[in-house]
């Protein structure tokens, strides 16, 4: 049995917290990545369980100035660093050039979500033996229905490099994320009193009506099961 199964068997019923301990034990050089939205909670849990927390969030350029501030906001309140990482400007200038800035409304989301999300996060990963993200089950049931509170990156491992993807947050739903921020108290991003539930970019996001699922706001004029953005691809590889 590989390591990873190991931990998988060792930590799938175990809380979100107890999941975070056990990943930071493990590696020293693991980062959380923070998308300005409800992950907020591994912030809160993992900033009380080590001095050395790495957190970084990929700027496309497009968010909304509510998650600009809200990502200043989390930096002040538990005083740590997030390192902001910014796509390629020459990528980003020719894609723009060429298609114009609302190309995704026309042939799709994964061109842009390339450039200006997977490109950076690819040059972060290859830094760090493993990340840790705020991905749920219940975030999308189109494509994440079986993410695993750990497992192999198959999309961003290379040949010299296994990295590991931890996701305490897989088996909690969005009620309990929600209970743990009220009871701490922790920040958030104002747009959650805006309507919005899932947060992404500002021109692919939107407020979900009553009934509505949350992942419904994002890329709303695409197919449920292509919902994913690339910094997941596995989920999609994963149901194919
Ligand atoms: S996405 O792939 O559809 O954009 P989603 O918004 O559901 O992802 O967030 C799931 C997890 O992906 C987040 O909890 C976070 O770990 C990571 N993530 C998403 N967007 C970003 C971002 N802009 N910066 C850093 N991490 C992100
Ligand atoms: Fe581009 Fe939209 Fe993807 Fe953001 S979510 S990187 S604006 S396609």
């Amino acid at each position: 049995m590989t390591n990873i199964e190991q931990w998988q068997e060792e930590l799938a019923g175990e809380s979100p917290r107890s999941i975070l301990k056990a990943a930071l034990k493990q590696y020293d050089n693991i980062a959380i990545s923070f998308s300005g939205a409800e992950d907020v909670v591994l912030i809160e849990m993992a900033h009380k369980l080590t001095d050395n927390l790495q957190v970084f969030t990929l700027d496309t350029g497009r968010l909304h100035p509510e998650t600009y501030e809200f990502v200043e906001k989390v930096r002040k309140h538990y005083g740590i660093e997030i390192e902001v990482l910014f796509p390629d400007t020459e990528a980003v200038q020719d894609l723009v050039n060429k298609k114009g800035l609302f190309s995704f409304y026309e042939d799709g989301h994964s061109e842009c979500c390339g450039i200006r999300k997977v490109a950076p996060l690819k040059r972060k990963l290859a830094t760090v033996d493993a990340w840790i993200t705020g991905q749920r089950k219940d975030q999308s049931p189109g494509t994440r229905n079986d993410v695993p509170v750990v497992q192999e990156d198959t999309t961003f491992s290379t040949e010299t490099n296994t990295l590991v993807k931890f996701n305490p947050l897989a088996n909690w739903t969005s009620k309990e994320v929600w209970d743990y921020i009220r009871m701490s108290e922790a920040p958030y991003n104002e747009l959650h009193e805006k309507g919005f539930i899932s947060i992404g970019c500002q021109p692919c996001t939107r407020p979900v009506l009553p009934g509505q699922h949350e992942r419904e706001g994002r890329w709303w004029w695409e197919e449920a099961t292509q919902k994913e953005c690339g910094l997941h691809a596995g989920n999609l590889i994963a149901r194919s």
